[in-house]
């Protein structure tokens, strides 16, 4: 089996992160996304990955790489312009031949990993095999409904007045019947070619699609409150280490990890957090679920629920809560106290407390 991982696409909902560097590598407690993704890839034994990257290709490759980090070969497939997920099986038609493969939106995060699906696909080996999970409002998702024996019947994108609340999340299995199936759909109303069309085209074309329903957690962090959601839950499993150094007049409680490099200095900290290497805190209340990134300064600042990247500063600032700070950002005060001075990027939102 092969493994087809999405890291292309727009990122609007993530804007500006996704300017300056594609969603798919912002970290999550502390690790790219996407090494979440190939992480799972890996476990399910498939060694040879294509990634179909657009405008952030080159980052992507940098992070990467080779994938022999991973355990992992894989090749990068150029998307021009994300014209959709049916788009990219289409323009990975040489990378996949005739091998069965594992598709993965290279934004969704699935900590508890998908031995089981693959292992409900590989018993039967249906045409297609879809995971789903159920939502409280279906109108955003690709929806399925199944029959009795847990046969697909009918897949609809983002129906007006869905008949299932069963979502398809991001991870889908196929063999190569998905082919013709790509090669047979037109681009719909958004002007993409929809996964969830080609599927539909394989049910109507009487080939088996089989669906499990995903027992674990599951989040496509295509937007912040989603990320931030992710980084708490995966920071829920950490297990502290201090290998950075932490001075006397410093309080660690829960599950801290401060690497290598760091230093804490009259600073409390309460777990679940990690202070990435190279990092000072210093005079600093850093709450839970709190991820910092490599060589960031943080000083006279209270901070809780917030993924801060690499390189960032944040300085004199008592409240901060649910932030995700971009690299080399700086969030500071100004030499005249009197006003705030914002230079901010487009489509940044910048919420003020009263
Ligand atoms: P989406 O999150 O659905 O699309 P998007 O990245 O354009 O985001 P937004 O809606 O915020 O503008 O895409 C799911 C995953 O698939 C994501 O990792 C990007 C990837 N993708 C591609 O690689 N090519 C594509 O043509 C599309 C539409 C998505």
């Amino acid at each position: 089996m092969k493994a087809l991982v999405l890291s292309g696409g727009a990122g609007t909902r993530l804007r500006p992160f996704s300017y300056s560097m594609p969603k798919q590598l912002i970290p999550v407690a502390g690790k790219p996304v996407l090494e979440h993704v190939l992480g799972n890839i890996r476990q399910v034994g498939v060694d040879e990955v294509g990634i179909v990257v657009g405008d952030g290709g080159p980052a992507i490759a940098e992070a990467i790489g080779d994938g022999d980090r991973f355990g992992l070969r894989v090749t990068y497939l150029p998307q021009d312009q994300p014209l959709g997920l049916a788009h990219c099986v289409r323009l990975a038609r040489d990378f996949l031949g005739d091998e069965e493969f594992v598709m993965y939106l290279g934004d969704n995060m699935l900590p508890d990993g998908i031995r089981d699906v693959a292992a409900d696909f590989r018993r039967r080996r249906p045409a297609a095999h879809v995971v789903l999970q159920k939502v409280t409002d279906p109108r955003a998702f690709g929806v399925a409904e199944l029959d009795t024996t847990g046969r697909v019947r009918r897949v609809v994108e983002k129906p007006q007045q869905p008949r299932s609340d069963l979502a398809l999340i991001g991870v889908y299995f196929f063999t190569a019947a998905i082919h013709q199936a790509v090669a047979a759909v037109r681009p719909s109303a958004r002007g993409e070619l929809e996964i969830t069309d080609a599927i539909q085209w394989l049910v109507s074309h009487d080939f088996e699609v089989r669906a499990s329903e995903y027992a674990g957690y599951w989040k496509d962090a295509g937007q912040l409150e989603d990320v931030l959601d992710c980084n708490r839950r995966l920071l829920g499993e950490l297990r502290g280490e201090v290998a950075g150094e932490v001075d006397a007049d410093s309080r660690l409680t829960g599950q801290v990890v401060i690497c290598p490099g760091a230093r804490v200095v009259r600073s409390r900290i309460d777990g679940p957090a990690i202070i990435g290497d190279g990092t000072l805190v210093e005079d600093s209340r850093i709450g839970p679920g709190t991820a910092i990134g490599s060589h960031c300064v943080l000083r006279n600042t209270r901070l809780a629920d917030s993924i801060v990247l690499d390189g960032a500063t944040i300085a004199g600032t008592p409240g901060l809560h649910g932030s995700l700070v971009g690299r080399s950002a700086v969030v500071a005060p100004g030499g005249d106290r009197s006003y705030h001075r914002l230079v901010v990027g487009d489509h940044t939102r910048v919420e003020i407390a009263d």
